[in-house]
């Protein structure tokens, strides 16, 4: 949760979402809003819960940011069951066209679903059923509340590897304990899954990639002010002599990952051909063994910029369709450019992460500079989503 993130907490906020609704719809396009709680992923202090401890499954700290959390009691689940119905209402009535519910990544449905976060004694905990339980209410709370004919998916983490940089927590849910949870999700109303990976956000799989400490070491301060694991954390971003140790825990589960399923069409360049390798379609494996027990279609997120790749795992029923992040970031047109027949990028992403980590603070933008000509190149296309600014808008 980032305090410049736009929410749909209030029956206020719907005519903004009906105007930025109507805007995407212009371009032909749909748009499905994704509902998420970070429970005690809170990215940053907002005014909104400075001093307030977060709300979770469990009152155990998260361990990578330090965030302190409490045990949601039965009214506070029942409330925040409520909240997501109700959320799923305006975006509704704001004339958008679906739902994701964030339950991957260590966020709040993740907290709750998995076995190496959730140490819950109540309905809400303890087997998987129970882990479930959170996220199925939300999914039957929320088609009372919007019926059947609204599209509602879910993102889910197919395995938690919890413990992939604090090795002392336990590892989490497996593909097994995901495959269930998708079968019920599935039962409850569910009509499309988002595969992803890991339970905390950003995590060595996803989005998978480098984890850069020039740009951390600036960029955040304020998230190490909001947790109680500043010392330690400050050391390790600010101390050049433990990236390399940092490096070896944030890689080990890469390492441990099998070869990519496939390859996409030959890439000329040695270094993107590497790049393209190591991080493309990660979560295709995982995709396929769920696709293999639902009905309803499978998505899959993780590094996927190659049109030849993209075909290949659909057309194999690795999954029915792909999201992209950061290759959008880092090339706005790319599906256009796929539409006219090109495989990859001039310039594809190179899965530095550095938009990632400058998101805390700076404008969404791509901050690779051997992507650009210039450092001035660069700001200029990062500064670019200020433009037009309102004064140009009024000068008209
Ligand atoms: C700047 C940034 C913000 C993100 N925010 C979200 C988010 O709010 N919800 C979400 O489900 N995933 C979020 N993600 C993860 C992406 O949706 C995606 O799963 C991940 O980046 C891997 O896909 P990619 O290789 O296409 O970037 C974010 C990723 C980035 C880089
Ligand atoms: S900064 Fe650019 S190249 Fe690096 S991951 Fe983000 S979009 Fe890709």
């Amino acid at each position: 949760m980032m305090p410049n993130y736009a929410t749909i907490h209030s029956d206020e906020t719907v005519p903004f979402w009906r105007k930025v609704g109507e805007k995407v719809h212009e371009y032909d396009c749909k748009f499905i809003l994704q509902l998420s709680h970070s429970g005690r992923q809170q990215d940053i202090a907002g005014i909104e819960n400075s001093g307030k401890k977060a709300l979770s499954s469990t009152s155990q700290t998260e361990p990578f940011h330090g965030s302190l959390c409490q045990a949601m009691t039965l009214a506070e689940i029942k409330e925040t069951i409520q909240y997501f119905a109700d959320g799923a209402r305006r975006v509704r009535e704001a004339g958008l066209d679906g739902i994701e519910l964030h339950s991957a990544n260590g966020y709040l449905f993740n907290q709750f679903l998995s076995s190496g976060i959730n140490d819950r004694q109540d309905e809400y905990g303890g087997s998987l059923e129970n882990r479930a339980r959170f996220l199925l209410d939300v999914i039957r709370a929320i088609r009372k509340e919007v019926g059947n004919d609204f599209h509602l998916q879910f993102k889910i983490s197919a395995v938690d590897y919890n413990n992939a940089v604090t090795f002392w927590e336990k590892p989490g849910n497996t593909i097994e304990d995901s495959i269930q949870i998708c079968k019920w999700a599935e039962e409850a109303g569910a009509d499309g899954v988002h595969v992803s990976t890991g339970s905390l956000f950003p995590h060595p799989l996803n989005p998978i990639g480098d984890f850069n400490f020039d740009v951390i070491s600036k960029t955040y301060d304020t998230m190490l002010s909001s947790g109680v694991e500043t010392t330690r954390n400050y050391i390790i971003f600010r101390k050049s002599f433990l990236h390399p140790l940092f490096n070896i825990f944030w890689n080990r589960v890469k390492k441990q990952l099998p070869p990519q399923a496939f390859s996409g069409d030959d890439v000329k360049d040695p270094k993107i051909k590497k790049l393209l390798e190591e991080n493309q379609g990660r979560n295709l494996l995982d995709a396929k063994e769920i696709k293999k027990h639902v009905n309803i279609p499978v998505l899959c997120t993780g590094g996927l910029q190659q049109a030849s790749y993209i075909r290949q795992a659909i057309n194999d029923k690795y999954c029915d369709g792909v999201t992209m992040a950061r290759t959008l970031i880092a090339n706005n047109d790319l599906v256009k450019s796929f539409q006219a027949g090109k495989d990859l990028a001039d310039k594809p992403c190179t899965y530095c992460n550095k938009c990632l980590l400058n998101v805390t603070e700076n404008p969404l933008g791509c901050y690779e500079q051997d992507r650009f000509n210039s450092y001035e190149e660069m700001m200029k296309e990062v500064m670019s989503v200020f433009h037009p600014t309102q004064f140009e808008h009024s000068s008209k």
